[in-house]
């Protein structure tokens, strides 16, 4: 039994703390950290009710290394689960390697003032976690996460040779908000309005962002429009898919989201360098994100389901083949079991799984790795285990 320290009490860390303490004979001991210990304690006093665990909860700034060092030597645990925010990695990297214990994330590091999705400030750890005999896993989430290891799947067991790989992410649930996002607004809205780019023999191509879209049909949803843009997935699984000659990354938004989107954009609401105001300086994009519904809110009233996977062409045994490897998810299952909706839900569950993969020794490797570089089998087990059951369609 295994001691796991979970930073960050949002949507998905809520999901990672229940998903652990329904797992008692993995994790013995479960430690949820955050800015606001506030936060903390309300989920605590949820898997109480609903699991009838207790968890202990602490106040820790992420951006302070010491701190956070301090508090790991304090606790001593197996593994650092990071779900605050992707500006944390860096520093919580740090903290893990100077504490000495294991660490896995959900997204990738961006600076706060550029916003950038590239791997290259976490790859820059692999010799010091090599040294230190310490493992990172990075992008435990659904997408990056369960997409990267249904890529995984797909090459070792389902293709001889991958050709084209389309990663497809739909929401099709209704939370009764005219705008308001699914996961941090801030780390959201960045994604959604930075340049498309994928990958396509050998280069990257750039496009304005939006401005390409196809009808997809998603499995238990049905058809919908679908955007083409950047995914941090997309860098790494290039570099582990041999043979691979296109790689894309599609997601649906609805009229009034993309609306709202081109407003708050054209007004510069989306901003995130700082801007005077009445004196002092305010980041736009920050000040929005006060005033749009915390994501962990949406979850009592959400219905619907989201519907994300990967169609993956190729070649198998001399012949084409091509799959739709996906999971469909209910908004309000999800509340009814964990208290969350469904795109904190997909990303919490193959969090807490992948920590189950690296505190029990079924993933353990020193130096930092993506979810694609390892044994997909054993992590599938467990996921479609622990609800999030995924399916195979031949197309
Ligand atoms: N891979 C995927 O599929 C996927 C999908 C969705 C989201 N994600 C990632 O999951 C992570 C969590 O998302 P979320 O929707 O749960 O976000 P959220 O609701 O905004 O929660 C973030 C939490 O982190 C805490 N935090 C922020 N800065 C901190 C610091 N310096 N020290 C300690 N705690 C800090 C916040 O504290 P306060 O309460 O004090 O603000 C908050 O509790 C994000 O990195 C997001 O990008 C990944």
């Amino acid at each position: 039994m295994h001691k796991v320290l979970i930073i960050g009490a949002g949507g998905v860390g809520g999901v990672v703390a229940h998903k652990c303490a329904m797992a008692p004979q993995v994790f013995g001991d479960i430690v949820l950290a955050s800015r606001t210990q506030s936060r903390c304690d309300a989920i605590a006093a949820q898997i109480a009710e609903l699991h009838g665990r207790t968890i202990t909860t602490a106040r820790v700034d992420a951006d302070d290394v010491a701190q956070t060092a301090a508090l790991i030597r304090k606790l001593q645990p197996s593994l650092v689960v990071n779900v605050a925010l992707p500006y944390q990695d860096l520093p919580l990297m740090d903290a893990c390697l100077d504490a000495g214990v294991d660490y896995l994330d959900t997204a990738n590091y961006e600076p706060p003032d550029v916003a950038k999705f590239e791997y290259k400030w976490q790859w820059a750890y692999r010799e010091r976690f090599e040294k230190a005999g310490l493992m990172a896993l990075l992008g435990s989430g659904f997408d990056p996460g369960v997409t990267n290891v249904f890529c995984a799947y797909a090459r070792d067991h389902l293709f001889d040779t991958i050709e084209t790989i389309d990663i497809v992410d739909c929401n099709a649930g209704s939370h009764g908000h005219p705008f308001a996002t699914n996961f941090n607004p801030e780390i959201n809205i960045r994604e959604v309005t930075a340049r498309g780019k994928y990958w396509e023999k050998g280069e990257w191509k750039e496009i304005d962002p939006m401005s390409i879209s196809e009808v997809i049909d998603y499995p238990g949803v049905g058809p919908k429009k679908s955007y083409l843009i950047y995914h941090e997935e997309l860098e790494s699984l290039v570099q582990h898919i041999p043979g691979l000659q296109r790689i894309r990354f599609w997601m649906t938004f609805g009229d009034e989201y993309l609306t709202h989107l081109r407003v708050l954009q054209n007004v510069g609401m989306t901003r995130i360098d700082p801007v005077e105001f009445q004196g002092q300086k305010i980041v736009p994009i920050q000040f929005l994100k006060a005033l749009l519904p915390d994501p962990a809110s949406l979850a009592q009233n959400y219905t619907g389901k989201t519907s994300i996977g990967c169609i993956i062409e190729g070649k198998k045994d001399g012949k084409a083949r091509k799959v739709f490897i996906y999971n469909v998810c209910d908004h309000h299952e999800c509340w009814k079991e964990v208290r969350a909706q469904a795109v904190s839900y997909t990303t919490g569950v193959p969090a807490a799984v992948g920590a189950e993969m690296m505190v029990t020794g079924t993933w353990k490797r020193a130096g930092v790795w993506h979810m694609e570089q390892m044994d997909s089998v054993p992590f599938l087990e467990r996921l479609g285990a622990s609800g999030l059951p995924w399916h195979v369609q031949e197309m």
